[in-house]
């Protein structure tokens, strides 16, 4: 008899984004005469950049020829692109070697599958509010959750509490959900701690490429002692527009290594690299081609062209909520901007409030954890036209 996993009956019924998105569907099936505006999910609206287009085609047409075809490529990424992404870190003054960098499909799936690194005995800290795949993907597993609280008091970037002992620690920043950032000194703090309790940083560092301001990082590895105890998830998705396109990577430095509960000495290293060539065969040939010409120069002043659009956004809908006396957090390092409900609704509340009276969907607070609850949290990933427009009910109608 198959014996089921049990904890996948400790999980909500459904993830959050597909419980959204069948709510916004039975609404559209019911109001089609209504133009809904979309700014619940983080995804992007921006056509890929000519350059990725042009060398993703060039590589199509290597496939399509005898002597350039190519069948399985290397598990954990094509060379070229491992020492474009050796470059990208050395410009922001930051040493890798190529073998410390795994190309995925993106940091939604390595979030979950780095899991497999850890012994089911770990206490997981997440930050409250969070994204959902963290705690998602650890009470699968069965493991112990512990919360530090983001609150506005602490501009939703909570430090550590030396009381809890933590084993495996998520941090994302720029934040998912509340677009807030961390400074070099706080996360330096984050280090500090995680190397007192001998743990583990997970860092989702997606939304780097946000970041223009040179005091805050955009990567881990800036913070003395991090390469001892972090990995560091990255994406291109929000980088690059790589939503559907699906390319992302994970560094995981040589230097960092725990041990097993056998005692063993384990390099993660080594065992990424034994998890990844074992459950993987890595990202098309064509992808990691695109990838590699978002890190050209070419490609890097066309992606920060799409991000300043995007920008531009966000200080739209910041001007807006301002006017409105709505309270928000977030939008400057980020996509996301984080508002606190008006009149007391609860998360939920005010989500069905937008959709039904502005046609306007938002991502409620409360999905992301308990500290989300009276918050909505909108994106910037629209078209400007659709942002302009979502503004204009919330001017006139909220
Ligand atoms: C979000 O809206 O939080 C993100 O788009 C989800 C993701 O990146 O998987």
């Amino acid at each position: 008899m198959a014996v089921m996993n049990q904890n996948y009956c400790n999980l909500k019924e459904s993830y959050l984004f597909s419980q959204i998105a069948a709510k916004v569907n039975a609404f559209v099936e019911k109001h089609r005469e209504k133009k809904v505006i979309r700014m619940g999910i983080g995804d992007v609206t921006l056509p890929l950049a000519p350059s990725v287009v042009a060398a993703m085609q060039k590589a199509v047409a290597e496939m399509g020829v005898k002597d350039t075809f190519k069948g399985y490529g290397p598990e954990q990424g094509y060379a070229f692109l491992r020492q474009a992404l050796v470059k990208y870190y050395d410009n922001q003054g930051i040493g890798l070697a190529a073998d410390e960098i795994f190309v995925s499909d993106g940091a939604k799936s390595d979030c979950g599958n780095i899991t497999d690194l850890f012994d089911n005995v770990n206490t997981i800290l997440v930050p409250d509010p969070v994204y959902p795949v963290y705690v998602d993907t650890n009470i699968m597993c069965g493991r112990k959750i512990v919360y530090v609280d983001g609150l506005p008091e602490n501009n939703f970037l909570p430090m550590p509490d030396y009381a809890i002992n933590a084993d495996v620690i998520y941090l994302c920043s720029p934040n998912n959900p509340t677009g807030a950032a961390y400074t070099k000194e706080q996360l330096q703090a984050w280090v500090d701690y995680a190397l007192s309790k001998d743990a583990v940083i997970l860092y989702d560092a997606a939304y780097e490429a946000f970041v223009t301001d040179p005091d805050i990082p955009r990567s881990i590895f800036c913070v003395e002692g991090a390469k001892t105890c972090a990995i560091e998830l990255c994406s291109l998705s929000k980088t690059a527009g790589f939503t559907g396109t699906r390319c992302g990577y994970t560094v995981v430095p040589h230097d960092l290594k725990r041990k097993a509960g056998n005692g063993a000495d384990m390099s993660l290293n080594k065992m990424w690299l034994r998890r990844q060539t074992t459950k993987f065969n890595g990202v098309p040939y064509i992808i990691q081609r695109g990838a590699e010409a978002v890190f050209s120069t070419q490609g890097q002043a066309e992606c920060q062209e799409m991000l300043d659009y995007y920008r531009e956004n966000a200080r739209i809908m910041m001007k807006t909520l301002a006017q409105k006396n709505i309270r928000f957090f977030g939008g400057v390092y980020s996509p996301y901007i984080w508002l606190q409900c008006p009149e007391g609704m609860g998360s939920w509340e005010f989500f069905d409030y937008l959709l039904e009276k502005l046609a306007i969907v938002g991502t409620p607070g409360a999905g992301f954890g308990k500290r989300g609850e009276g918050y909505l949290r909108l994106t910037a990933f629209g078209s400007r036209e659709a942002t302009i427009e979502a503004m204009s009910r919330i001017e006139e109608k909220l």
